[in-house]
């Protein structure tokens, strides 16, 4: 199934945060596979807002993702880079819809709680640069039958 990278940057731990945001990525019903905290050094946060590097706010940015630690998640399910970013929301916190994590907690454009995948081939890069083969985990979840219908899960 597919998967997809989550960081749960510093303004969530420093609010307290984490345990509300995995709450609903649990309840949605998408499979936890990995899961750590970290201090991102300079070389993978580069790496990883690479495609922002011109733009003004990207120093910024840096300094906020280093700031304190990260926790980082892949998770799994069907289709799960687009459930993934419906639940978390538009970019800018003060803008995104009531009911996502942004539009919950969130009002700036850089402390907007998490990042997420935006398509499931920049997952894979995401997760290979964060996570080593042996810290995913492949399970079988019992409510698999309740969360899928049969052709679904076939
Ligand atoms: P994220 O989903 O992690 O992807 C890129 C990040 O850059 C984004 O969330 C924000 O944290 C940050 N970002 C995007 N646009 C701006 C901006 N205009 N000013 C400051 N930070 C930004």
């Amino acid at each position: 199934m597919e998967q997809t990278l989550i960081i749960v940057k510093p303004d969530a731990l420093q609010r307290n945060l984490l345990g509300e945001i995995i709450h609903r990525f649990e309840r949605k019903g998408l499979r936890l596979v990995g899961l750590k905290m970290a201090r991102i050094s300079d070389l993978k946060v580069s790496e990883h807002y690479a495609h922002h590097k011109d733009k003004p706010f990207f120093d910024g940015l840096k300094r906020f993702m280093q700031s304190a630690p990260v926790v980082l998640i892949v998770l799994e399910g069907l289709e799960c880079v687009e459930a993934v970013r419906f639940i978390t929301g538009a970019t800018k916190g003060r803008s995104a819809d009531a009911g996502t994590i942004r539009g919950d907690f969130a009002m700036s454009m850089q402390a907007n709680i998490v990042h997420a995948s935006d398509s499931p081939a920049n997952a894979q890069i995401e997760i290979k640069r964060f996570f080593d083969h042996e810290e995913l985990f492949q399970y079988e979840r019992q409510d698999k039958t309740w969360v899928y219908s049969e052709d679904e899960i076939a």
